[in-house]
């Protein structure tokens, strides 16, 4: 009847809103999942699906047939949960470029005040083969697209992905018809609301194109200053930690067999270098505003040696190569100050504690990235769903942010799925509260773990210091941080 409604219904100016099931704002990991999740299930396959991307998703297209010959810098561990979940429920993991993906069994992490302290543990800590394994953002993406490419084929009800497309302005219907030519019949309000299949509440979505798509349920995979949170009226409470995360693709001096991811937690935040193929490896550098500045800038010969540093040498000495380097950032003299200090320590501990020297940084891979902590309060509205960093961002210092965004998927998919076979609007609260009920706690816990880490780390208050080298020390096997450790990095 509504359908009725809707043919009659011709406008000069604006275009009548195209009706579709489900349309997810965002082109990342989390919203690619959940497209190729909802067309995977056999109960949501026939659900008209938009997905509409702000950026371009050419280089995710070109990434199977022409992958770029060095690792982009945006690389992701992902947790053996996340990984079945993409063998099993997507089934994008076939279409992982393999060849690109590190498997490591274990992490050392160490603490900048007291190299005696620390703790290390692998996959039996979390009782799987394989702790995890890190994949570069894009590779996921590319197997995501692959995915809906190959269930596009035999689906009676294509997807649709509009990407260089920008979601200019979400609004209600009511605000959409008051916003509308007074001259035009109310057509909306001949719909009849009782029917269960009226659109009278379905969000509008005005795209950039000039395009508008109405959504029975609209789900924000829009990344932290989601639109989507923001029409539905959604707080999100958290504080930016004052930090940056530098990132960068390295090359270690050759490649290490151990496979064991590194962690080296300094009173500016800690650093990490994790395993890549071969001699590639990356790091995630969480730092101050100022450092993170100079890491950037400092001469791309110096940075290797100044990572070799930061891994090893006391913070008093750290300071005074990062003076010498403020003042001029290609100052050569500092690869001797390094390495007279790096000469004091034993060869032998050099290579049983420590992570392998890093020999070259690959030219134009630095970038930083603010570091936050947020939580949406609730991820659910009346026909809106958020999943990913549009509902929770977190420090990266147990890799965690990209694995919450798919466990979100598998939650909204499992509420989807259900009131799909129920025959219910799978827009309506009642099906999308299971997935706020199901999906909120277990992230919450996690952010309040990574949370507590960072800011147990990030002092050189004395008794502070004293009591985590403490911790790090007598309770190696069962210690209050190893634990908070091995449930974040696992995501258990
Ligand atoms: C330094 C660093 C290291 C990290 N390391 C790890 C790690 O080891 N493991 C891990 O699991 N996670 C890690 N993360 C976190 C991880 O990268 C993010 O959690 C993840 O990429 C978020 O994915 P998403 O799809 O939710 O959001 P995003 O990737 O932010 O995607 C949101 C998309 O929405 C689009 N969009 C936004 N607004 C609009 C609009 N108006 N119209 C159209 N499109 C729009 C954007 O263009 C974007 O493509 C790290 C993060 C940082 C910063
Ligand atoms: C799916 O196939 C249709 C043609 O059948 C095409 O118009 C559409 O763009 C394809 N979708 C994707 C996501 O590639
Ligand atoms: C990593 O390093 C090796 C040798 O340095 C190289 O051959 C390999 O292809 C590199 N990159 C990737 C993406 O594996």
């Amino acid at each position: 009847m509504w359908k009725a409604v809707r043919t009659l219904t011709s406008r000069a100016t604006t275009s009548q809103p195209r009706l579709r099931d489900v349309v997810i704002i965002g082109g990342g990991p989390a919203g690619l999942s959940l497209l190729a999740a909802l067309k995977s299930s056999r109960v949501t396959r026939d659900l008209q699906c938009t997905l509409v991307e702000g950026g371009s998703l050419a280089s995710v297209q070109n990434f199977a047939s022409n992958p770029p010959e060095e690792y982009t810098n945006r690389v992701v561990s992902l947790t053996p949960k996340t990984i079945e979940f993409m063998q099993e429920k997507i089934g994008n993991w076939a279409y992982i470029n393999e060849e690109r993906v590190k498997v490591y069994d274990s992490i050392v992490a160490y603490d900048s005040q007291d190299s005696d302290s620390r703790i290390s543990f692998d996959a039996s800590a979390i009782g799987t083969g394989t702790l995890a394994a890190m994949c570069e953002n894009i590779n996921i993406q590319a197997s995501l697209w692959e995915r809906i490419q190959e269930l596009n084929m035999t689906s009676d009800v294509p997807a649709e992905i509009m990407d260089n497309v920008k979601v200019e302005k979400i609004q209600s219907p009511v605000e959409f018809s008051a916003s509308e030519a007074l001259d035009e019949s109310p057509d909306l309000l001949e719909v009849d609301p009782t029917d269960g299949m009226s659109e009278l509440d379905w969000p509008i979505i005005h795209l950039s194109n000039g395009e508008s798509l109405q959504a029975r349920l609209l789900v924000g995979a829009d990344g932290y200053n989601s639109p989507a949170r923001k029409f539905a009226g959604i707080q999100s409470r958290g504080w930016m930690y004052d930090r940056f995360g530098v990132v960068a693709t390295i090359k270690l001096c050759y490649e290490d067999y151990r496979s064991i991811g590194w962690q080296r937690f300094l009173t500016t935040g800690p650093l990490a270098i994790l395993p890549l193929r071969d001699d590639n490896a990356t790091i995630v550098w969480s730092s101050t505003p100022e450092l993170s500045q100079l890491l950037l800038k400092v001469d791309p010969e110096i940075f290797p040696h100044l990572v070799n540093a930061a891994m090893t040498l006391e913070e008093v000495d750290l300071n005074y190569i990062y003076k010498l380097l403020e003042v001029d950032p290609s100052d050569k003299s500092v690869l001797g100050e390094i390495e007279w200090r790096l000469s004091k320590i034993k060869l032998s501990e050099l290579d049983s504690k420590y992570p392998l020297p890093v020999r070259e940084l690959v030219e134009g891979s630095r970038a930083r990235f603010p570091l936050k902590m947020s939580h949406a309060d609730t991820y659910v509205a009346p026909r809106v769903a958020l999943i990913g960093d549009a509902a929770h961002t977190i420090h990266p210092l147990a890799g965690q942010g990209l694995n919450m965004g798919q466990t979100d998927v598998a939650h909204l998919m499992a509420a989807l799925e259900k009131g799909a076979k129920r025959g219910m609007d799978v827009g309506s609260t009642l099906v999308l509260e299971e997935y706020y009920a199901n999906a909120w706690p277990g992230n919450h816990v996690l952010l309040g773990v990574c949370d507590k880490l960072h800011k147990i780390f990030s002092t050189d208050f004395t008794p502070l210091v004293y009591l985590r080298g403490f911790g790090m020390k007598t309770l190696n096997s069962l210690g209050v941080v190893k634990d908070l450790m091995i449930k974040s990095v696992s995501g258990n």
